[in-house]
C-alpha cells in the first residue's frame, strides 16, 4: 500500500539525486569507504524520470551497472568530487541526496603505496564539505530539498536535528536497527521527518516501492 495517493507528472521538473558511497584514497591501492550499495538513490532517480523530471544522478562507485533510461548518470569516486557535480546543479526543483558521504578524507594521498612497518599507522583525516547542508544553505522557495538520515542512536532526535540543521524540507530517517533495513538488503524501513514538524512511518518494502513513496510526498510538496 501506498502512504500519498498523488503521484503527480513531472515533466519540466529538473532533480538531482545522489548515490552510493565515495572512495577516499589513501595510497595509490587503498581507499576510505563505506556499505552504502547505491540501491535507494538509483531507485529515487529511476522514479523520477519515470514519472517526466529531467533526472541528473551523481554516483559514487557501485557494484551494478544499471542503464537508466532518462537519466544522466555523473560517475564520482570521492567526496570532493560528488560535491563538485552537485554544486554544478543547483538550479534543481527537486534534490535528493542519498549519497553516504565520507565525513573525512585523509589529509594527504601518498603517491605510493604506504609499506608496513613495526608498530602502528596513524592516519590524519580532515572534514569534507556537507554537500546537503551547502545547498540547503542557498536554497530558493520553490525548490524542494530531501537529505536522509543514517543513526544507530539517538534516532528520532538526530533526525529532526538534521533536517533543521541542513535546511532541508524532508529528511528521510533510516534506522539500522530495524531487521530488514539498512546497507545491502533490497529492503528499507524508514521515518519521514517534514519541515513542518509532521512525522511519517512508511511500513517495511522494497527500495523500489519506498522510491515512489517518497517521490509522491515530494510531490505534495512541490
Ligand atoms: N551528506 C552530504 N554531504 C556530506 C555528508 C552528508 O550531502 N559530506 C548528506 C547525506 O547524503 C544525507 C545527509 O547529509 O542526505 C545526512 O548524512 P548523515 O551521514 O546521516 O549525517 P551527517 O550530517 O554526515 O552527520 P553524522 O554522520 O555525524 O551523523
Ligand atoms: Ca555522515
Amino acid at each position: 500500500e501506498q502512504y500519498f495517493v498523488n503521484s503527480g507528472n513531472l515533466k519540466g521538473k529538473k532533480a538531482l539525486v545522489s548515490a552510493g558511497p565515495t572512495y577516499e584514497p589513501i595510497d595509490p591501492v587503498r581507499f576510505i569507504g563505506n556499505h552504502s550499495s547505491g540501491k535507494m538513490g538509483y531507485a529515487i532517480a529511476e522514479e523520477l524520470a519515470a514519472r517526466g523530471a529531467k533526472v541528473t544522478l551523481v554516483s559514487g562507485p557501485v557494484a551494478f551497472d544499471k542503464p537508466l533510461p532518462g537519466v544522466n548518470i555523473v560517475k564520482v569516486m570521492t567526496a570532493e568530487e560528488m560535491y563538485e557535480s552537485c554544486i554544478n546543479e543547483d538550479d534543481y526543483d527537486i534534490a535528493v541526496m542519498a549519497a553516504a558521504v565520507a565525513d573525512y578524507t585523509p589529509s594527504s594521498v601518498s603517491e605510493t603505496k604506504i609499506k608496513k612497518t613495526e608498530g602502528n599507522l596513524e592516519l590524519s583525516l580532515k572534514k569534507t564539505k556537507d554537500i546537503l547542508k551547502t545547498l540547503g544553505a542557498s536554497k530558493k522557495e520553490s525548490q524542494v530539498l530531501v537529505g536522509f538520515a543514517l543513526e544507530t542512536d539517538n534516532e528520532q532526535e538526530n533526525a529532526a536535528k538534521k533536517l533543521k540543521d541542513k535546511n532541508a524540507d524532508m529528511l528521510i530517517l533510516n534506522s539500522l536497527n530495524d531487521e530488514g533495513a539498512g546497507f545491502g538488503y533490497d529492503t528499507n524501513k524508514v521515518t519521514f521527518f517534514f519541515k513542518n514538524g509532521d512525522k511519517k512511518d512508511v511500513a517495511l518494502k522494497s527500495k523500489k516501492l519506498l522510491a515512489k513513496d517518497i517521490i509522491d510526498a515530494i510531490t505534495e510538496l512541490l
